[in-house]
């Protein structure tokens, strides 16, 4: 069955791998961002490969009568919400832009699909919210805390929605708690554009590999870990999408109203020199590293235990961190400024 689906934040690094996947499965697909952290380019490329249109409305989620006019214009069977700022950093010094963005936004969203009688929702939650983890690998049953205000922002969005479906158990709600997303499309015509310095390891580590940056420093060589490095578990953004329609299929099939939260990972916990190797070895390019303090607020390793996405939405990750190496490196090397050139030659033309 195909359906109309709307994703809000939607041009942005996840959405837009998973707004391809959505088209391709035959669905109807509108994308809501505000493009505060994404270009309309992604969309174009969604757009070429797939072969496929895509709605785009340009709008934010903190406006109720940019929803309201959406929603009266619009029959959505399922809302997939990605839309929300993400540097853990930024939260820290702008909490309320960040609790404004994040919380507001997505209170502002669910009574517009409230008042819609749409009520089947995909969040995009984080491991994030497992704080610092007590247990390898994470099971959705470990207690919950955060550590800062962004994580904060997806623990109170996870509780205000189980709060929503305990008032009203027509509420469909999955909350995908993603591990960490990596990769690109391997068509190297989508991936991750990050403005500024990257945070991210991946980012990071392939821009050092194109020489747009010296070196690497990797944060930390004395962690309790094999190498004393972070451990991490990396998935494939191609694979992440896949656990969305995964989780579209399992809330539209279910005949009642549900909350329940998901982990997406492999299971697998990858070191930052497991990484840098692999990127080496799929780039043919040296990444040099020092090692250099730990990042404050970081710890020492991170997995999920996968179980449960197998089981109940039968999805499990097939994409290894040689292909989320080489995918990022096809996406780096064939636009190494991102989406902007793109966008400056189309500025140039007009
Ligand atoms: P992204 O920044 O690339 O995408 C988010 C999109 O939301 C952007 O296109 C941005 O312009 C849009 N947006 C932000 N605020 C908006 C608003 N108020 N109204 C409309 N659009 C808005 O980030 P991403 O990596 O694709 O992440 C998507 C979601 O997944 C986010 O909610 C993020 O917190 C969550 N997540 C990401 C990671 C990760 O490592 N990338 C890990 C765990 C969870
Ligand atoms: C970070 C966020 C987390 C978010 C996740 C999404 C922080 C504190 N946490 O987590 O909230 O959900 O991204 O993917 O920002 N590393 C280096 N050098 C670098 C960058 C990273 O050594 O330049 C190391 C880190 O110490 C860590 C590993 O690489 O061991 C992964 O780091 P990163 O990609 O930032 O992800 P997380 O720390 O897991």
């Amino acid at each position: 069955m195909t359906h109309p689906i709307l994703i809000t934040g939607g041009a942005g690094y996840i959405g837009s791998h998973t707004a391809l996947q959505f088209l391709r499965a035959g669905h109807t697909v509108t994308v809501l961002d505000n493009l505060s952290n994404s270009s309309p380019e992604s969309l174009a490329r969604v757009q070429t490969l797939s072969g496929k249109p895509i709605r785009f409305v340009e709008g934010d989620i903190t406006d109720p009568e940019c929803l309201a006019q959406l929603f009266s214009n619009n029959h959505f069977a399922a809302v997939i919400h990605f839309a929300g700022l993400k540097a853990v950093g930024e939260s820290v010094a702008q909490p309320l832009r960040y609790y404004q963005n994040n919380v507001a936004g997505t209170l502002c969203l669910l009574q517009a699909m409230d008042a819609a009688n749409c009520r089947t929702l995909v969040f995009s939650s984080s491991a994030t919210v497992y704080g610092d983890p007590q247990q390898l690998p994470i099971s959705e049953s470990a207690p919950r805390s955060a550590t800062n205000p962004y994580g904060r922002s997806k623990l109170m969005i996870e509780e205000l929605l189980e709060d929503l479906y305990a008032s009203d158990p027509r509420w469909r709600i999955l909350c995908l708690r993603y591990f960490n997303p990596v990769g690109a499309d391997p068509s190297g015509r989508m991936g991750e554009d990050p403005q500024g310095i990257p945070n991210n390891l991946m980012p990071f580590i392939s821009q050092v590999a194109c020489g747009a940056r010296a070196q690497l420093s990797v944060f930390g060589g004395d962690y309790a870990t094999p190498d004393g490095t972070g451990v991490r578990d990396y998935i494939h953004v191609v694979d992440l999408a896949a656990g969305h329609l995964a989780a579209l299929d399992y809330l539209l099939a279910q005949p009642q109203g549900e909350w329940l939260a998901v982990n997406l990972g492999t299971g697998h916990g990858i070191s930052v020199l497991d990484m840098v190797k692999t990127f080496e070895a799929a780039s043919g390019q040296s990444v040099p590293y020092s090692v250099v303090a730990r990042r404050p607020g970081d710890i020492a390793a991170c997995y999920a235990d996968a179980s449960k996405a197998h089981q109940l939405l039968h999805w499990q990750a097939t994409l290894g961190l040689q292909e989320m190496c080489a995918d990022t490196w096809r996406w780096q090397a064939q636009n190494p400024q991102g989406y902007r050139l793109s966008a400056s030659a189309g500025d140039k033309k007009s």
